[in-house]
């Protein structure tokens, strides 16, 4: 019987990207035991410079989520997938697979792995996608239709399984580069998200879903990984986003 009192052990895989390093703020400062998975394993330039106060609560680990460590799945109270790849079209086979992998396979081992070692809680982000872009011919799509597919499966397996499933638009906040430099996206998208979301439904249906603040996200996928008493299959669409949870 595990401690109830315990801190909740958080494994994400993309934990160093843009929505995963402030997944692991939010975990950590609500007192969680993360650890990031990463191919590079590297702590994000602009942490190590600034080394705020949750980065204590943190491990940073290189592997690859195509081939998840048995043992360190298995030490996890909730996995957070976060691998993806940028919507970009491909024009070759080999770049198609790429995404499909990228975007589907590696997550669904990562799920694969968490079922076979009896992990109960699982957060997946996948994506929105305009209805003119769901063709099977869009390896971003396909790849993130696997992945979705493989939470359902993992929420079958067991009664005790919880599987939170997050569909945002693009996402908004500061992205850093490689190097640690802040790319503020929100100077464009926060008042185009706020135009987008005024529009009357009469326009706003022919128009792509509105961008979301990287806050609300990672928020609401913190939530998830940590609510011990859900169970199931939980969808969150685009628009759910900005009611659920308060930044
Ligand atoms: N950003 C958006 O606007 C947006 C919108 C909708 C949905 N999403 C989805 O949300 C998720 C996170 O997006 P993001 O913008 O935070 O992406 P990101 O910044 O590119 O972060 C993803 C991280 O995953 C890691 N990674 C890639 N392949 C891996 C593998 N095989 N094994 C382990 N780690 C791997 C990468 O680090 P390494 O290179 O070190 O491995 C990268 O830092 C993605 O699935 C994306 O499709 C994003």
């Amino acid at each position: 019987m595990s401690d109830p009192n315990a801190p909740t052990r958080l494994l994400v895989y993309g934990g160093n990207g843009f929505v995963g390093t402030k997944v692991l703020e939010i975990a950590a400062t609500r007192g969680a035991v993360c650890t990031s998975v990463s191919r590079s394993g590297k702590i994000p330039a602009q942490l190590e410079r600034l080394r705020p106060p949750w980065l204590s609560q943190v491990a940073w680990v290189s592997g690859d989520a195509l081939h998840p460590d048995p043992s360190l799945v298995a030490s996890a109270d909730a996995v957070v997938c976060l691998v993806g790849s940028p919507p970009l079209p491909t024009f070759n086979q080999v770049a198609f697979q790429q995404q499909v992998m990228t975007n589907g396979g590696a997550n669904s081992a990562v799920i694969a792995e968490a079922q076979r070692q009896g992990v109960k809680r699982l957060v997946l982000l996948s994506a929105h996608i305009p209805a003119l872009m769901r063709s099977s011919r869009f390896g971003y799509y396909v790849g993130k239709q696997q992945a979705s597919a493989a939470a359902a499966e993992y929420t079958k397996a067991s009664e005790d399984n919880a599987a939170t499933v997050i569909y945002p638009s693009a996402i908004y906040g500061k992205r850093y580069t490689a190097a640690g430099i802040a790319v503020p996206l929100g100077a464009f998208m926060s008042p185009v998200a706020w135009v987008m979301r005024s529009l009357p439904t009469v326009v706003s249906q022919f128009l792509p879903e509105s961008p979301v603040p990287v806050q609300q996200v990672a928020a609401c996928a913190v939530e998830a990984a940590m609510a011990a008493d859900r169970r199931g299959l939980t969808v969150v669409e685009n628009q759910d986003l900005w009611s659920l949870v308060s930044p």
